[in-house]
């Protein structure tokens, strides 16, 4: 199996850059068999959310895949109802438990929602306990990140944004390279129930490296420098999108990639969210 790339962030953490995505992964044996699956099939890095609602069954996938702690990565996020109630400690907790961890390696804040910047200061807070190895956010927009660092010496070490080559965030990505914030990029395939995958544009790309459409895009994203999170509840499609370490895009691959870009999103606005 090729070498699988990593980023350092900007605290010196390591994130593997392809990590398992389960949103709508539904808990139980569904999630547990997708986490197992894909940490037997060299990933390193999962990546949930307390309101994903599959904690639980994501701790049980790690430990049946038996990997010693050090060796994986898991990203969970605290939730909009709880940064609104300033329950971000003790929700934060709450997901160590479910997870069955005494760490997590990146804790986000899910969404913008009224009270992220107290959530910002609980963040910091657990960060310094040591029971998160890296903080940072999640669908946060440039004005977020000014605001954030206008009130912060402490830099977020990730934005999570919704980024695939029809929506593909370029302008934000870059403002956020510029800080020193890794990209990771949510519905990196076009999301479920989309029509990326079926673009000819990518079958051609792919039918040159032997590769398929999902494949294509997920090595745009790491060409890209961004952290890719596919999600995939079918075996074979996880091991699919992990064998993406083997081949390189051109230049010319990558700008028509880029130019399948319709600039709309697949999902929430964060400047106009109603959850
Ligand atoms: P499934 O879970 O049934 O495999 P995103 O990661 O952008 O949210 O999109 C994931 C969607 O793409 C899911 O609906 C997933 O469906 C599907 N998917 C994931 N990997 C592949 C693949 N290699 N080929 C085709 N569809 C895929």
């Amino acid at each position: 199996m090729a070498i699988q790339s990593t980023i350092t962030l900007n605290n010196g953490t390591v994130i593997p850059q392809v990590g398992l995505g389960v949103f709508q992964t539904p808990d139980g044996d569904t999630t547990v068999n997708a986490v197992q699956t894909a940490l037997e099939n060299g990933y390193r890095h999962i990546d949930t959310a307390m309101i994903y609602r599959n904690e639980a069954s994501v701790g049980e996938g790690i430990r049946r895949a038996g990997l010693p702690r050090g060796d994986f990565f898991v990203t969970t996020k605290l939730w909009n109802d709880d940064i609104r109630a300033h329950r971000g400690k003790d929700a934060f907790q709450e997901s160590l438990d479910r997870l069955g961890l005494d760490y997590v390696d990146l804790y986000l804040i899910h969404w913008p929602a009224d009270g992220w910047q107290q959530a910002w200061d609980d963040l910091q807070e657990i960060y310094a306990s040591g029971r998160a190895k890296a903080i940072g956010v999640s669908n946060f927009q440039k004005h977020h990140i000014d605001e954030l660092l206008a009130n912060s010496d402490v830099l977020p070490a990730v934005d999570q944004i919704e980024s695939s080559p029809q929506f593909t965030n370029h302008e934000l990505i870059g403002q956020l390279r510029s800080k020193g914030i890794v990209a990771e990029a949510w519905s990196p395939l076009g999301g479920t129930g989309g029509n990326l995958l079926g673009s000819p544009v990518l079958a051609e790309i792919g039918a040159k490296y032997g590769k398929s459409a999902a494949q294509v895009v997920i090595r745009w994203h790491i060409q890209r420098g961004v952290v890719v999170l596919p999600k995939s509840t079918h075996v074979e499609r996880i091991k699919q999108n992990f064998d993406v370490f083997d081949f390189n895009l051109t230049s010319e691959d990558m700008t028509a990639i880029t130019a399948l870009n319709t600039g709309k999103r697949n999902g929430a606005d964060p400047d106009n969210f109603d959850f």
